[in-house]
């Protein structure tokens, strides 16, 4: 047991948990899941499951997107930046809702799968049904030779190595590179960004993985944050545009392992109804890089602020508007709106998982939930 024990400890690779491990492992294996599909300097970005069958996308009338819990996140993303990248229609479904309600799929679909396991039940039926009526089927998989990337027409697998940890964060963000390689290379064929566009977002992507390095050293700022919330029992998660998915996967992330309900919201929706509940005890953790409705999320923060809600803010490095108004703030480097998502989601991760160790929940293993979901 002793020599089990010690194995463990060697995987975890000097971390406390895999989950750890794994959120720091995201410069790297944001770089191996582009490596050799992406050199910004020629311009170039390729991935041959996508040239083989450029034609599919480029004929595609809408782009359909499958998938479950933070995989589906991931599919959200996707959407804001295929269809900003290269006007193609998106609509993004859970996979357990597309394949019970009769949906309407056309031979000029294509369904794109986005499955770190490859074997989530939902979604391999959801695409068995897309095939059966003609579709044409792109899986998005982290595991070789899974079944979800064997029963798809082609794909793209993302390379973050094995994910242990039950709550996934490196499988994300390599979700979302491929499909923001997906969306630059189609937007390359169809003219729809500048050149000059093009070739920004290809330089910005390769330089990530050191932006992601920097948000990690964080990680002390995000502890003290964790400590003074610890005992939470509610938390709201708010961002808009790309960073709308992002506030809904930081609050998957904090239910998931330390068990604090937790909501994300688009900023907007707050006067929808979440506004009712923030009162002093209320965390809400907001997402406000300065790309991108700016001014609109500076406004939802003075609305939550005169309900004397506690605001945590991550915001861009050198920011003082929002500073001003926040309880604590989160600082990240400056990319653009579209890619911003591969950052601001990393601090969030970080948040959820110092609170779940101060909880003293089971971080790699929460309870009743599996890794991956093999049956309905
Ligand atoms: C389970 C896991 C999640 C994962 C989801 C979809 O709920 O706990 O972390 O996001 O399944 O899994 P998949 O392997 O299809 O991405």
């Amino acid at each position: 047991q002793e020599l089990q024990l010690n194995l463990e400890q060697i995987e975890k690779g000097g971390y406390d948990h895999f989950m750890m491990k794994e959120i720091y492992e995201q410069p790297n294996v944001i770089k191996d899941t582009y490596r050799g599909r992406l050199n910004a300097n020629k311009g170039i970005v390729q991935m041959a499951g996508i040239e083989d069958n450029i034609e599919k996308f480029l004929n595609a009338e809408r782009i359909l997107i499958v998938a479950c819990g933070t995989s589906w996140h991931a599919g959200l993303v996707a959407e804001y930046v295929i269809e900003e990248f290269a006007r193609i229609p998106v609509e993004v479904e859970y996979a357990s809702e597309f394949r019970y309600r009769n949906p309407i799929i056309n031979k000029k679909d294509v369904v794109i799968a986005i499955s770190q396991s490859g074997e989530t039940a939902d979604t391999m039926a959801a695409i068995k049904l897309a095939k059966e009526n003609g579709a044409f089927v792109f899986g998005v998989c982290n595991v070789v030779g899974s079944s979800i990337s064997r029963e798809s027409h082609a794909g793209a697998y993302t390379h973050a190595g094995p994910e242990i940890g039950v709550a996934s964060t490196k499988a994300f963000t390599t979700q979302i590179t491929v499909l923001t390689m997906l969306a630059l290379r189609l937007a390359k064929a169809k003219g729809t960004l500048s050149n000059s566009d093009y070739h920004r977002y290809l330089m910005e992507l390769e330089i990530i993985p050191e932006k992601v390095k920097e948000v990690l050293s964080t990680n002390d700022i995000t502890k003290e944050i964790a400590l003074k919330f610890k005992d939470s029992t509610n938390c709201l998660y708010l961002g808009r545009g790309y960073n709308f998915p992002v506030a809904l996967e930081g609050a998957l992330k904090l239910k998931e392992i330390s068990y604090i309900h937790a909501e994300g919201y688009p900023a907007a929706e707050m006067k929808h109804g979440p506004i009712a509940l923030i009162d002093e005890q209320m965390p809400v953790i907001v997402i406000a890089p300065k790309q991108g409705h700016y001014d609109k999320i500076v406004s939802n923060i003075q609305e939550i602020k005169s309900r004397s809600g506690k605001i945590i803010a991550v915001v861009t490095k050198g920011d003082t508007q929002v500073r001003e108004l926040s309880d604590y703030v989160i600082e990240i480097p400056e990319t653009s709106d579209a890619l911003s998502p591969l950052i601001t989601t990393i601090p969030l991760q970080l948040l959820s998982y110092h609170i779940a160790v101060l909880r003293g929940c089971n971080v790699d293993q929460p309870r009743n939930l599996a890794k991956s979901v093999t049956v309905e």
